[in-house]
């Protein structure tokens, strides 16, 4: 059995799509949720699902704290949903090509430090775009530059605000994630 660790740190949509995905899979399951904000919706979903959630600080991240609860934990693959704090080169280099984050834009347009949330959906209106998407991409120590796996892609409507926008990429985030996950855990051949 694959075991995946999920780090998030707000509401924790993608994060539920992956629970509920994995939750009587016969080849991977969640075994983790880690979370550096204890208000986010993250932490009431892991509850919900029975799944365990690991609290972590920015400062417990820099010592290592969470890298030694997913070693603990026996996890195979990492998967970034919304996780918002840079993690530590050692923490990154310890799960190589086992770490897997999503990115609501077409890499490489809009990614990089700032790039996050809303502020992806503006920018991409502000240039006037035509087409937005997704990228799911492993994670190295450049991050938002890791090999890209999969890409999905959405049109930018006349009116669209970031909101209008955020909605039509949540929607193919939750339609791929949980599959592409999916694809590459059982790929590892590990566990
Ligand atoms: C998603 O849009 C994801 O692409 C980005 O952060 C957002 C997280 O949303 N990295 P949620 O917390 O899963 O709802």
């Amino acid at each position: 059995m694959i075991r995946m660790a999920i780090l998030a740190s707000g509401s924790g949509s993608n994060a539920q799509k992956l629970m509920e995905h994995f939750s009587s899979h016969p080849g991977a399951e969640v075994a983790l949720i880690a979370c550096d904000r204890p208000g986010a919706g993250v932490v009431q979903r892991a509850w919900d699902m029975g799944v365990p959630c690991f609290l972590f600080s920015g400062a417990e991240l820099r010592e290592g704290t969470l890298q030694r609860e997913l070693a603990g934990a026996g996890i195979d693959l990492v998967i970034l949903a919304g996780f918002l704090r840079l993690l530590p080169v050692d923490l990154v280099r310890a799960w190589p090509d086992r770490m897997l984050n999503i990115h609501p834009s077409l890499l490489p347009k809009y990614g990089g430090k700032g790039m996050y949330g809303n502020h992806v959906h503006e920018a991409v209106l502000a240039a006037g775009e035509k087409e937005s998407g997704i990228t799911i991409h492993l994670v190295n120590e450049r991050y938002d530059e890791g090999r890209v796996l999969f890409q999905a892609k959405c049109p930018v409507l006349p009116g669209d605000d970031a909101g209008a926008l955020a909605g039509r990429i949540h929607a193919l985030e939750h339609a791929y994630y949980p599959r592409i996950v999916e694809e590459f855990a059982l790929g590892l051949g590990v566990g």
